[in-house]
C-alpha cells in the first residue's frame, strides 16, 4: 500500500533526523512492498522566524490530507506547534514506551514499561494571565478525558504481553480536585478490566520509584505535564532521550515523535543519535498496521526495530550511548541491514 506522510523537518537536530528518518523511509520503499509519498514541512522556530508564524495554515492543511505525521523536534516554539498540533487534531494519548536495549549506559537493562499520558488538557490547555503582581495558570482535568486516557491505558495494558498492570499517577492529596477528579475516573474505567491489576501512586513517589524500582511499573496513566516530565526521567532510565519514541494518538489519526527536543546544544555535529526518531516510525508502521490491516506494515516495523537492536548490541552506537557512530554512519548501516 501507499502512504502519505507529513514531515515537519524541526529546529536544532531536527533537520538532521528527518534526513536520517527519509533515508529509511526510501530504504524500505526499495526493499519492501510498501510505499510512502513523503512530503516535507516547515514549523517550529524557522518557519515563525521566515514567515510570522510557528504553524502556518498550509502546514496544517498538508498534515490533515496526509494518512499520518512524523514530526522531528522544534524549538523554543515547541507550544505553538506540538500543543496546538494534539489539541486541533484531538491527538488525546501520547504513547511513550521506556524499552531496555542491549550495551547502553542505563540505569536498568530489564524494563519494558509504557507512560500512557493524557495530551489535551491540564496546564497544557495554555490559559495563563497576570492578576495584579501576580501570574496564573489554569488547570482544567475533565471526567471525560480521564475516563479516555484511562481506557486507552486499560486497553493497551490489555493488549501487552506483559504483567498486566496500570499504575495512576497524580497528586490528589494537594490537588483535590483535579487530581481528584482524575483519580476517580481512572479507578472507575478499571472495574471495566477485572484481570488487570490497577494501583494508585503519588507522582513525587513514582518520581522516586522510577529511579529505585522501575520493574514494577508496566502501564503508567497520568495527566499531561507529570507524563510529560516523567517521561524523561524514564526513558534515563533505560539509556536516554536518544532512544525515547512517542506516539501522540487520536481516534483517525496520528502523529509520531521523538520524546525529546531540538537538542540545540548538539545541532550541526552529526552527533545526534537517531534511534528517537527511527523508533518513531517504528510505532508509526504499527498504528498504521493496525488502521489499514496491513500486516506488511507490522513486519516493517519489526525489523526495523530489530535492526536498530542488533546494531547496538554489535556496539554501532552513537556518542550519546557510549559509542562513536555519527548519525549519517549509524542511519547507513540501518539502511544496508534491514
Ligand atoms: P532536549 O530534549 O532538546 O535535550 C536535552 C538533552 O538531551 C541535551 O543535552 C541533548 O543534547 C540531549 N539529546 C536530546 N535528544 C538527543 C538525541 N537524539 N541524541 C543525542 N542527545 C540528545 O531538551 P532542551 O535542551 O531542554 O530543549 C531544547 C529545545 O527543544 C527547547 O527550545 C524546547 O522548547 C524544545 N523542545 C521541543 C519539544 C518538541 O518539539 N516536542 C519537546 C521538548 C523540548
Amino acid at each position: 500500500m501507499t502512504y502519505k506522510i507529513s514531515l515537519i523537518t524541526g529546529d536544532g537536530i531536527g533537520p538532521e533526523l528527518s534526513e536520517s528518518a527519509v533515508s529509511i523511509l526510501n530504504a524500505i520503499n526499495d526493499k519492501f512492498d510498501l510505499k510512502f509519498e513523503i512530503t516535507k514541512l516547515s514549523a517550529g522556530d524557522k518557519a515563525l522566524e521566515e514567515t510570522g508564524n510557528a504553524l502556518p495554515e498550509n502546514v496544517i492543511d498538508t498534515i490533515k490530507n496526509s494518512d499520518v505525521c512524523l514530526k522531528a523536534p522544534v524549538g523554543e516554539s515547541a507550544a505553538d506547534v506540538i500543543v496546538v498540533l494534539r489539541r486541533i487534531l484531538d491527538l488525546y494519548a501520547n504513547i511513550r514506551p521506556a524499552k531496555s536495549y542491549p550495551h547502553m549506559p542505563a540505569l536498568r537493562d530489564d524494563i519494558d514499561m509504557v507512560i500512557v499520558r493524557e495530551n489535551t488538557e491540564d496546564l497544557y490547555i495554555g490559559k495563563e494571565f497576570s492578576l495584579g503582581n501576580s501570574a496564573v495558570a489554569l488547570r482544567v482535568i475533565s471526567e471525560d478525558a480521564s475516563k479516555r486516557i484511562a481506557k486507552y491505558a486499560f486497553e493497551t495494558a490489555k493488549q501487552r504481553n506483559s504483567m498486566k498492570k496500570v499504575t495512576c499517577v497524580h497528586k490528589s492529596n494537594v490537588l483535590r480536585i483535579t487530581d481528584g477528579l482524575f483519580v476517580k475516573a481512572c479507578t472507575e474505567v478499571s472495574k471495566d478490566y477485572p484481570d488487570i491489576t490497577f494501583e494508585q501512586m503519588y507522582v513525587d513517589a513514582c518520581a522516586m520509584n522510577l529511579i529505585r524500582q522501575p520493574e514494577q511499573f508496566d502501564v503508567i496513566v497520568t495527566t499531561n505535564l507529570f507524563g510529560d516530565i516523567l517521561s524523561d526521567e524514564s526513558s534515563q532510565v533505560v539509556g536516554g532521550l536518544g532512544m525515547a519514541p512517542a506516539a501522540n494518538l487520536g481516534d483517525n489519526f496520528a502523529l509520531f515523535e521523538p520524546v525529546h527536543g531540538a537538542a540545540f546544544d548538539i545541532a550541526g555535529q552529526n552527533i545526534a543519535n537517531p534511534s528517537s526518531f527511527l523508533l518513531s516510525i517504528k510505532m508509526m508502521l504499527d498504528w498504521l498496521g493496525a488502521k489499514h490491516n496491513d500486516p506488511t506494515c507490522f513486519e516493517v516495523a519489526a525489523k526495523l526495530e530489530s535492526t536498530i537492536f542488533d546494531l547496538v548490541k554489535s556496539g554501532i552506537k552513537t556518542k550519546d550511548i557510549g559509542g562513536d557512530s555519527t548519525t549519517s554512519e549509524f542511519t547507513k548501516q540501518i539502511t544496508d541491514n534491514l
